[in-house]
């Protein structure tokens, strides 16, 4: 959102190797642009923002207010010379005449009352507290409040921005990692974004106000404390590099250990049939130990600071014991200083933290940025129109396309077909029939040429638009882990429930849908795996129907079916293809038979294109195939779909 293109360029992505290689000059250089990135998040909220960390700020400065009221109470309660009559006053703030005045008026109490007034001082101490944390519960409320909304703005921008992304994205990407980035990686840089940012303010605050109490109480012991203090910040330091080195890492592997278990859970069917769970689960294991590790490493490092700076403190301490005795300094007196100096230590404890978080932080900001900033391959121009009713008439114009570098899957491709009519593509494994289909869709845009719908570039609707008019049935069916009736309905959203029941009429599944359990609301596995293969298929071929889209693309894979449900289905796409352009990828003589075109094709080139008869005549490819795979091999497979 608050990004520009040239900032989007600047951000780099950095391993950790990068990070724990850089100076802390170089760090705070490359964690600039991420961070100004974030602030952009916050902005929308810095009202709140900055109340929460006002609370805070707030909250800090009552540890001062604490300390001198705490004093007050061991005056009272420890008092140097416990024949002294107890004071007239409660007098907490004496020192400070602007806090008595306006703050905390002094309360007047008589000789006659002294346990009054000593449970009144005393209970002074858990009133401050009260308030105190009273500050820091709304602190800590409105900055969980604006981390929970820039988390919910970055998640959204970056799944819908992977959403937006080609096939081509994806045919690379790890579906695992892109998970742990959009779930995890986000909730650490919400984090950076705001708990960080009001730590960096609170807890300065906090140690500058019990630093000035202290000041103010006992310059010496002060001015010898804060000697002390970067004494104990040097171990922290020392750590700090060790840190950087395994810290990030374990984000990684948390990454390949989500890739591990995405995949064998999605290809559950394939570990199950090779018996591959030990493999599986050693490959799920090796990732976890490596994790383990680096966790272990990253904890033993921060965990080393605590104790490293309170062996400093201490030190500092005893220094000054043998400077009180020096200085005669009452005991009362002696507690509150040290008390002062120990309620220093959590915040700069926190402080000390935040170096590394931030480390963290901008590894996984940088990969979030990553995905925000990947500009999909295939977009919409801007200027694009919208496609309403298309007649459904198709040509390509010398489209060469290629996955990658190297053999391009289509080469030169011109190929006309006209509204209304059925084609049929043929051709051997590989040869790029699945390759049109996808350059049809605008799953991928063509390297040269072009592919115009109803004589225009395709590239010239918006992609929504375009796939409105197209219907497509490919080789694998996928099912959502929902309801039938919802499966069926994501063909059209506003469909009312009788087209619905229509459209699973049509591709015959409305018989056996109202056979299971909890007919049309039914909820099906993941991947429809409650279900036959044949009936997701026809599940699928409703949800086409439903979209009734003028074009329509048919990957036709019914190797895996018995014939009864071969027929059906056959059925359901005749009527499915009525009016309709339609191309089809045969694997079966009877689709060839029916079309009124064939289109021929070899190595990503259309040999030639006719009807059956004229085919067979002047084509030798055609006649190739057709001996080879259809002739007498009705529904023979082309490829190996149905093979695991
Ligand atoms: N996602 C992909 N990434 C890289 N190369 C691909 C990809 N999909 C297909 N190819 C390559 O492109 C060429 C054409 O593939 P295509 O899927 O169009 O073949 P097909 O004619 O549909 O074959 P089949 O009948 O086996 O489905 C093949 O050489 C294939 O290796
Ligand atoms: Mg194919």
């Amino acid at each position: 959102m608050a990004e520009t293109p040239t900032e989007a360029k600047k951000q780099k992505r950095y391993s950790s190797r990068d990070i724990s290689q850089m100076s802390a000059q170089e760090f705070v250089d490359a964690a600039r642009v991420p961070y100004r990135r974030i602030v952009g998040y916050i902005k929308p909220y810095r009202k709140r923002f900055a109340v929460g960390v006002l609370f805070g700020v707030i909250s800090s400065l009552f540890n001062g207010v604490l300390l001198l009221a705490i004093r007050s109470v061991f005056i009272v309660v420890l008092p140097p010379d416990p024949n002294k009559p107890l004071p007239t006053h409660f007098e907490p703030f004496k020192d400070i005449p602007w806090l008595e005045q306006y703050v905390f008026p002094r309360p007047h109490f008589t000789h006659n009352g002294e346990l009054i007034f000593v449970i009144c001082v005393c209970l002074s101490v858990p009133l401050l507290i009260f308030i105190r944390g009273l500050f820091d519960y709304l602190h800590k409320y409105c900055i969980m409040w604006v981390g929970n909304k820039v988390l919910y703005q970055i998640r959204d921008e970056c799944f819908t921005n992977l959403l937006n992304q080609s096939q081509r994205f994806f045919n690379k990407a790890k579906q695992g990692e892109l998970m742990q980035t959009v779930f995890n990686q986000t909730r650490i840089v919400s984090t950076m974004g705001t708990e960080i940012v009001s730590s960096l303010i609170k807890h300065p605050v906090a140690i500058l106000t019990i630093l000035g109490v202290l000041l103010h109480l006992e310059p010496v012991y002060t001015v010898g404390a804060l000697i002390v203090f970067p004494l104990c910040i040097l171990p922290v330091v020392y750590v700090s590099k060790k840190v950087r080195r395994a810290g990030s890492k374990e984000e990684e592997e948390a990454g390949a250990i989500m890739v591990t278990m995405q995949e064998s859970f999605a290809g559950i069917r394939v570990v199950k049939a090779h018996a591959r769970e030990e493999y599986e689960r050693e490959r799920f294991n090796a990732g976890s130990r490596k994790m383990m590790e680096f966790i272990m490493r990253w904890g033993k490092a921060m965990e080393i600071v605590g104790p490293l700076v309170e062996t400093v403190a201490s030190v500092g301490m005893a220094i000054g014991l043998v400077y009180a005795w020096m200085m005669k300094i009452n005991a009362a007196e002696f507690l509150v200083l040290n008390m002062a100096l120990m309620s220093m230590y959590p915040h700069a404890k926190q402080l000390s933290r935040i170096q590394v978080m931030l480390q963290k932080a901008l590894l996984a900001t940088s990969k979030v940025l990553e995905v925000i900033d990947t500009e999909p391959d295939v977009r919409d121009a801007t200027d694009a129109a919208e496609l309403t009713g298309a007649r459904g008439e198709i040509e390509l114009r010398d489209v060469t396309f290629a996955y990658a570098k190297g053999i391009p899957a289509l080469r030169k491709v011109s190929l006309k077909i006209e509204a209304g009519k059925t084609y049929a593509l043929v051709g051997q494994s590989g040869a790029g029939k699945s390759t049109i289909m996808s350059l049809l869709m605008r799953f991928y845009d063509p390297d040269a040429g072009a592919i115009l719908l109803d004589g225009r570039d395709i590239r010239e609707y918006t992609q929504r638009s375009l796939r409105d008019n197209i219907g497509l049935v490919s080789q694998e069916t996928f099912l959502f882990h929902d309801t039938i009736y919802n499966n069926i309905r994501y063909g059209r959203l506003d469909a009312s429930r009788k087209e619905i029941e229509a459209a699973a009429k049509l591709a015959h599944a409305h018989e056996f849908i109202i056979e299971q359990k909890d007919g049309y609301n039914t909820e099906l596995g993941d991947k429809g795996c409650t279900l036959s293969g044949g009936q997701q298929q026809r599940i699928s071929i409703a949800r086409a129907i439903l979209r009734n889209a003028p074009v329509l693309l048919l990957d036709e894979a019914y190797s895996a079916l018995d014939s009864e449900s071969e027929r059906m289905i056959h059925e359901a796409m005749e009527q499915l293809a009525k009016g309709k352009t339609v191309i089809a990828i045969a694997h079966r003589l009877s689709t060839i038979l029916n079309a009124d075109r064939i289109v021929v094709m070899k190595d990503g080139r259309v040999v030639d294109v006719g009807p059956h008869a004229e085919l067979l005549g002047r084509c030798e490819e055609y006649r190739r195939l057709y001996e080879l795979q259809f002739h007498g091999h009705d529904a023979l497979p082309m490829a190996a779909d149905a093979v695991i």
